[in-house]
């Protein structure tokens, strides 16, 4: 198995969001906002992508037809903002998040959006991949400590179509090494890498 890289074009931060999709990034954004607040102890490992390329490299891949299927899995899924904007193209969608606080305000977001996308408390490091999982140890901002989710969501990372994740600068490796070892066949993973942009890698 190996991963094929697909070059994202630059020209994607010019694809138009739909309103829905503004509804949805701008009331994400205050409800962030109002989290980060109210919260003393906002879970250290959060950090929120950018939810605009999140969109316009979902409308690429759309229209590429780079997608094999519908199912859509957003790994450390924090707001579930990801996983929100690819329910709203009417993919089967769900957040991994090992933060409850985390998971309870993206059900609460999406359930004031009307959205569909569903959220588990858990998390993403499959332990039956004990190889990865004792990577996954020693990865600083992937935690470890709590069951996966996979059981609970009765999906399994082969499951999936695309994954996307927003993986800490230099923990890229983890992320591909889990989706590597445990995603299907054609499925791919989106990376957000902060001003490098989006990352775009095929298993073949
Ligand atoms: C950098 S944030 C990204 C949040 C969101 N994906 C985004 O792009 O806005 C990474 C998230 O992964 C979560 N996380 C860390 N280890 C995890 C694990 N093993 N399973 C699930 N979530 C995890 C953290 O709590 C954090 O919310």
């Amino acid at each position: 198995m190996t991963l094929q890289s697909i070059e994202i074009p630059d020209s994607i931060n010019q694809i138009e969001h739909s309103p829905t999709a503004i509804r949805l990034m701008d009331l994400a954004s205050e409800h962030i906002d109002a989290f980060m607040s109210d919260n003393e102890s906002v879970p250290e490992n959060f950090v929120n992508c950018d939810f605009r390329l999140v969109d316009q490299s979902l409308t690429w891949m759309e229209q590429t037809h780079l997608l094999q299927g519908r199912r859509f899995c957003e790994l450390g899924s924090g707001f579930g903002v990801a996983a929100m904007l690819a329910s709203l193209r009417g993919m089967e969608s769900v957040g991994i998040e090992i933060e409850s606080d985390l998971v309870d305000a993206s059900c609460d977001l999406a359930e004031t959006l009307g959205l569909p996308a569903k959220f588990y408390c858990g998390s993403f490091v499959p332990r039956n991949l004990s190889e990865v999982f004792e990577l996954g140890r020693e990865v600083e901002h992937v935690e470890t400590h709590e069951g996966e989710a996979y059981q609970e969501m009765g999906l399994d990372l082969d499951d999936f179509d695309l994954f996307f994740a927003f993986p800490w600068p230099g923990e890229e490796y983890f992320f591909e090494t889990v989706f590597e070892a445990g995603a299907a066949v054609h499925s791919l993973l989106l990376t957000y890498r902060g001003r490098d942009g989006m990352h775009l890698v095929r298993k073949t």
